[in-house]
């Protein structure tokens, strides 16, 4: 079997999250590529005739692409039933037309943003789990030619999943890595093993608070013990979509995506922004949503801290007060507010400003809540080992005191063991954990009998995936 280990082939490490993907090179300290993982898509349908000569599907995207660069790639979508009769009797020699759906598909920061008329926007997870097949493939598509400007053909590429991922979906994945890519050999690795990695642990108790999810799992000599999986639907965007919610309610404020702003004039603090707008016909509900989105992450970023112990409206209005101003114009000065809109993550009940209807009868809990639950449907002589190793990954973890506040409510509510945190020092490894564990596994001299090879997976097909990938 070939080896992939070592400094002979760089292997890639691919991160995709429900908002983010990192990519880059096996043993580097940072990934080359962090882009959005929602990508822009313009659906139409298409006259293809079907003969027992027609080419494949993927064949007539491909010549409908010819004009397109990677990045507006133009894909066929699943043939309906109608096209399936239809089929047959172009099968059975009769030449017939029939419709198509193709989605041209505008990936990465830039293209993803520009505004075209019509233009969806979506991503490839639901849940944490990959919904979306066509958008999953586009961004390794992306990834790999745009970004790492590599062909996959000469790379092993290890990527990421969710502890809860169903066998169904990694066999999708590995028949992905080597049919459509080409792969020669391939990995797939859990989120919390590789943040665990990624801090240098084996072991530990790993809190991933991420884009749309935020989750807790034991991770025992590099294994994932899947009865300690805590998780649930609440992650940055819905802290950032409740602040939008909270400035609808308290100011009839509501930020003008960039798309839309033509020109604008300075306005005094809390007053309506003074815009002139371009009311672009054909904006679609995603679109719109996922710009407002984007122009509320600046400000929760920059202005959203957690207080160091729970939320206390006097203590929070004597904290100082931060400015913002948003691109169309409208300014604020904010005081408790900027505390209590991450409280949400502590506090999803009382927090919440408008409950979204998925989440409706959801019974949500604080982030050291998930935490206290995995770590006690652990076995009891090992909890007291991963209360000493609490891993923090996932961007939503970046709020300022965070860690100081989840560490000082898990030790109040965990006396009988010492609980001590992990994350990586800079902020900026911090938003990578889970792809830096994976640069480190997949450089590790001894991982190389771990990668499955073309040749496994010829030899014993997909499921070759649940034996090897554990
Ligand atoms: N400095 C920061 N302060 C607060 N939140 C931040 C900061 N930087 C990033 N975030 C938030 O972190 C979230 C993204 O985190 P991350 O990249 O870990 O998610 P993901 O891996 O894409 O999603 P998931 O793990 O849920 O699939 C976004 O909601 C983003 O707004
Ligand atoms: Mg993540």
């Amino acid at each position: 079997m070939p080896t992939y280990g070592g400094d002979e082939v760089n292997a890639l490490v691919i991160d995709v999250g429900s908002t983010w993907t990192r990519a880059g090179f096996a043993g580097e300290d940072l990934p080359k590529a962090y882009f959005p993982s929602h990508v822009g898509y313009l659906e139409s349908e298409v006259e293809v005739s079907e003969t027992l000569d027609s080419p494949k599907e993927n064949d007539n995207a491909a010549t409908s692409s010819a004009a397109a660069t990677s990045d507006q790639d133009v894909e066929m979508g699943d043939a309906s039933a109608d096209d399936a009769q239809k089929h047959e009797e172009a099968t059975n020699g009769t030449s017939k037309k029939s419709k198509k759906k193709m989605r041209q598909f505008f990936v990465g920061d830039t293209e993803s943003a520009v505004w075209r008329p019509g233009m969806e926007i979506g991503g490839p997870l639901e849940r944490g789990l990959v919904k979306d097949w066509d958008i999953y493939e586009k961004i390794w598509e992306h990834a790999f030619k745009s970004q790492l400007r590599v062909n996959p053909e000469e790379h092993p590429v290890m990527v990421n999943e969710a502890a809860w991922n169903t066998s169904e979906l990694r066999t999708k994945l590995i028949e992905m890595a080597f049919e459509k890519f080409q792969c020669p050999a391939f990995y797939v690795c859990k989120n919390p093993v590789l943040a665990a990695f990624g801090t240098g642990r084996h072991t530990g108790l790993v809190l991933d608070v991420g884009g749309d999810m935020a989750s807790a799992c034991a991770v025992y000599e590099g294994f994932c013990l899947t009865k300690t999986i805590q998780k649930q639907e609440l992650g940055g965007e819905l802290v950032s979509s409740q602040i939008m919610e909270k400035l609808k309610d308290d100011y009839q404020y509501e930020p003008t995506p960039l798309f839309d702003i033509k020109s604008k004039a300075p306005v005094d603090i809390l007053q309506k922004p003074d815009v002139v707008r371009y009311n672009r016909e054909g904006t679609t509900a995603s679109y719109l949503q996922e710009m407002r989105l984007r122009a509320m992450l600046e400000f929760k970023e920059t202005t959203c801290e957690v207080l160091e112990r729970p939320f206390n409206a006097d203590y929070a209005n004597n904290k100082p007060l931060k400015p913002f101003e948003f691109p169309d114009g409208f300014n604020i000065s904010l005081g408790a507010m900027r505390f209590a809109m991450p409280e949400i993550l502590f506090n999803p009940n009382q927090f919440m400003v408008k409950r979204p209807q998925r989440l409706e009868g959801a019974n949500l809990v604080g982030i050291h809540e998930l935490a206290i639950k995995s770590a006690m449907s652990s076995d009891v002589d090992l909890r007291p080992q991963l209360l000493n190793s609490v891993v923090l990954a996932g961007g939503s973890s970046l709020f300022p005191g965070l860690v100081d506040r989840l560490s000082l409510t898990l030790q109040q509510s965990i006396a009988s063991s010492r609980i001590k945190m992990y994350c990586p020092n800079s902020n900026t490894e911090r938003k990578v954990t889970a792809w830096l564990g994976g640069s480190v596994l997949a450089s590790l001299g001894t991982f190389h009998q771990l990668w499955i090879s073309r040749a496994e997976y010829d030899e014993h097909g997909a499921s070759i995936v649940d034996k090897k990938c554990q």
